[in-house]
């Protein structure tokens, strides 16, 4: 009987981690991928350069693209979809935070006159990018338009990622402007989630 029960364990035991290896194998971020196939989609979005004929300007803005691919700007500026960003829209913005200081849309990338970057100077791109203030004075939230960590990036990048903007196709879309701070009401709202308060009623 004793030897019986001891089979019986280290049955189960081999059993229970087997079923556990499998388990690890079978969630995404031990799936036997390559890495492409999280990182894929997300940078063929991205329009290409191959078209620019001046080979300086063409390097220049494969550097901003790469800056752009790679700092996730898409992540916040992306028109949001039923399964995701709509990436033919690249860059026309759209998600929205509430934060304690302002109710903030992330804006238009793209070089559209009326709603995009058209109505700026390549200095006023580069300054929200260093320093976060727009051309109406307003500091904009780092914790929305991350520009704490873009100011660290040297003049040189923040040029290529203009010169890479400015190359997007323009798309037609007015985001509005920031509003004072309303109550959360969305429970995915960054001071909430990051901060762990909820600012309307200041508990
Ligand atoms: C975490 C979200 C987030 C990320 C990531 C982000 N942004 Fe923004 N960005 C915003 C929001 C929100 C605004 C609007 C702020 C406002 O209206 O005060 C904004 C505004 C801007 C503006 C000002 C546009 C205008 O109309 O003058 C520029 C330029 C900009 N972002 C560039 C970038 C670039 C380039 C990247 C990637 C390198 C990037 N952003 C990444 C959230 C983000």
């Amino acid at each position: 009987m004793k030897r019986f029960l001891t089979w019986a364990f280290f049955i189960v035991l081999i059993l229970a981690v087997a079923g556990f290896c499998a388990f690890l194998y079978f969630i995404p971020p031990f799936f036997i991928a390559p890495p492409e196939t999280f990182s894929k989609a997300q940078n063929d979005a991205a329009p290409t350069v191959a078209d620019i004929k001046d080979p300086a300007q063409r390097a220049i803005a494969e550097h901003g693209r790469y800056l752009v691919v790679t700092a996730g700007c898409i992540g916040c500026h992306q028109v949001p979809g039923p399964k995701g960003p709509q990436f033919d829209k690249y860059l026309a913005g759209g998600l929205k935070f509430l934060t304690h200081d302002g109710t903030y849309v992330a804006r238009n990338l793209t070089p559209d006159k009326e709603t995009g970057l058209a109505r700026r100077t390549d200095d006023e791109v580069k300054r929200v990018m260093r320093s976060g203030v727009f051309p109406d004075g307003h500091v904009t939230s780092y914790r929305m338009m991350p520009w704490g960590s873009y100011t660290n990036w040297t003049e040189e990048d923040r040029h290529a990622v203009v010169v890479y903007l400015r190359h997007l196709p323009a798309v037609r879309r007015r985001i509005p402007d920031p509003e004072a701070p309303s109550p959360f009401r969305d429970p995915t709202a960054h001071e909430e989630v990051y901060g762990g308060k909820d600012y309307a009623t200041g508990k």
